[in-house]
């Protein structure tokens, strides 16, 4: 953790409560998610802790082992706001009742604000307004201290208050942007917090560099290095913090975009940076054979990538270091206590446990808009900060089922007209991410030239997104699509059809696998 001043937002399972702590950082507020059971016991001498806010969850709170608080949270005197299910751990634990509702208010739901005039949170919105709900439960009586602040038809305390404890409680969700006013209400709860440090990457960076230098010392350090935005920020920052002590390794696995290993080793060219290029696309194959299961594959990949690394740490003196551009998305989606699994991110699972590095994450705070952000603070160049995501397991994962050299070199010459063509019309299409998969093992017929042949089958991918963690599919016109499929059937020998993904996610993820 950062040190600086912040909102703690404590995890009780909501989908959404990242994205709690992402609005309270866009205001300039640092902001970090910690799970319900922490050890409360340290917030209690925490100079810099300013407010915490109780998320959401899907439990209820009079259940047999339901997530809990430690009630010395309400004497820290540090401003508290409940959010849905922590609306009703407030009320429960101060003395209100909640109940099991008998409808589900659930989407967007109109709720009339009684106290507008003398509301805190409320402040600066409207008397009756559209929040986003979803619960089941209710609060049917308050705690003694608090009035009550909004109702809805269904539901009669959708907000609480109270002010001489800086105590609050709303049922809905602020943080999602169908809530009219959730973000000016989250706003004047962070106002009330107190927090005079600016969360900006300006202010970051040397704390960031301070830590870093305490950590490894005189030790040396390697860095993973893809040529993706997380690891060249990184790159940045360790040469900026530790100049003499950086190895960068970059591994070409075989499995990276056309021309990508040319491309990184130029984009660092005007850097001192002390870099080395293992080609080790062999080795990577010989892994990959047989094996059709994305996580056994993205578990093989992260593997071999250690034991390359491995080699190449035995011939550096007193590397005892591994840098990694992790962030914090990787390590949420990777699985908190609360949250499920959604796949294992090779930043975050492929590791050994064995493994023989002692790992450095300076990146593992920062959602990804920052980490560009800090990019841009640290000298590097646009082109660089605003590359698109690429997966460390590459087209590894973009390739279905057994990859082989042969299809990778397939999948690249597709993959290199699709984003030549999204490029060039980008400004309107707007894709944060595009790509191609090889449906590998799904043919279709096609005829080339006289000739009836069974080809491979590729998707057009192309999604727009903030940070990756929701997305929609891209509206591209037919006629760049028709470019891009004619285009592909006749410079890519053995492909035949070209589909475009209309899969938005949720439900779907980015990836194919
Ligand atoms: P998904 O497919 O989970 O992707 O919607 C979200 C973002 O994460 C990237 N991604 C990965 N990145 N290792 C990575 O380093 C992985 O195993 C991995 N899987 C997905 C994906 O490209 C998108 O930007």
């Amino acid at each position: 953790m950062i040190d600086k001043q912040y909102i703690l937002v404590l995890d009780y399972g909501s989908q959404y409560n990242q994205l709690i702590v992402r609005r309270i950082r866009e205001m300039n507020v640092y902001a970090i998610l910690e799970h319900h059971d922490m050890d409360f016991s340290k917030l209690k001498d925490d100079k810099n802790l300013k407010g915490i806010v109780l998320s959401g969850g899907p439990n209820s709170v009079y259940e047999e082992g339901a997530f809990t608080i430690d009630e010395s949270i309400f004497e820290l005197g540090v401003p508290i706001l409940g959010v849905c299910y922590g609306m009703q751990l407030i009320s429960q634990k101060l003395g209100g009742q909640v109940v099991p509702g008998s409808v589900k208010e659930f989407g967007k739901t109109e709720i009339v604000v009684d106290a507008l005039d003398t509301s805190v949170l409320f402040n600066g919105t409207a008397k009756e307004q559209i929040t986003w709900m979803s619960h089941m439960d209710k609060v049917i009586s308050i705690p003694s201290g608090f009035v009550k602040v909004a109702h809805s038809d269904n539901t009669e305390f959708v907000a609480i208050e109270n002010k001489d404890k800086n105590i609050y409680g709303i049922q809905f969700h602020p943080e999602v942007t169908h809530s009219q006013y959730g973000f000016k209400i989250l706003e004047n709860f962070v106002n009330l917090c107190d927090v005079t440090e600016k969360w900006t990457m300006e202010n970051i960076v040397d704390t960031l560099v301070q830590d870093i230098r305490d950590k490894v010392g005189s030790d040396q350090v390697i860095l993973a290095l893809s040529g993706g935005v997380d690891s060249s920020v990184v790159a940045y920052l360790l040469e900026k913090a530790i100049p003499n002590q950086l190895t960068c390794v970059f591994v070409d696995h075989g499995l990276l975009r056309k021309d990508e290993a040319q491309n990184v080793v130029d984009m660092f060219s005007h850097m001192k940076l002390n870099l080395i290029v293992k080609n080790e696309q062999d080795l990577f194959f010989s892994k990959l054979k047989g094996l059709t299961d994305p996580e056994a594959k993205r578990k093989a990949i992260g593997n071999t990538f250690i034991e390359v690394f491995d080699n190449v740490a035995s011939t550096i003196k007193d590397a005892k270091w591994l840098a990694q551009g992790t962030i914090y998305a990787d390590v949420i989606e990777s699985g908190t206590k609360t949250a499920q699994t959604i796949k294992s991110h090779h930043n975050v699972g492929g590791l050994p446990e064995d493994m023989q590095f002692k790992l450095i994450e300076p990146l593992r705070e920062l959602f990804k808009d920052e980490v560009r952000k800090l990019g841009l603070v640290l000298g590097m160049p646009e082109k660089m900060v605003y590359r698109q995501p690429f997966p460390g397991p590459g087209l590894g994962i973009r390739v279905m089922n057994e990859v082989t050299k042969e299809n990778v070199k397939i999948l690249q010459d597709v993959d290199a007209i699709v984003r030549e063509e999204i490029l060039e019309d980008n400004d309107r299409i707007g894709a944060w991410q595009y790509f191609a998969v090889l449906l590998n093992g799904v043919k279709s017929v096609g005829v080339v030239g006289d000739q009836r042949q069974y080809g491979e089958v590729v998707a057009v991918r192309a999604v727009s997104s903030i940070d990756g963690m929701s997305a929609d599919f891209c509206d591209i016109n037919h006629q760049k699509l028709a470019t891009i499929s004619t285009r592909i059937i006749n410079e890519v020998p053995g492909v035949s059809r070209v589909v475009y993904d209309i899969t938005s996610k949720p439900p779907g993820t980015i990836e194919w696998e």
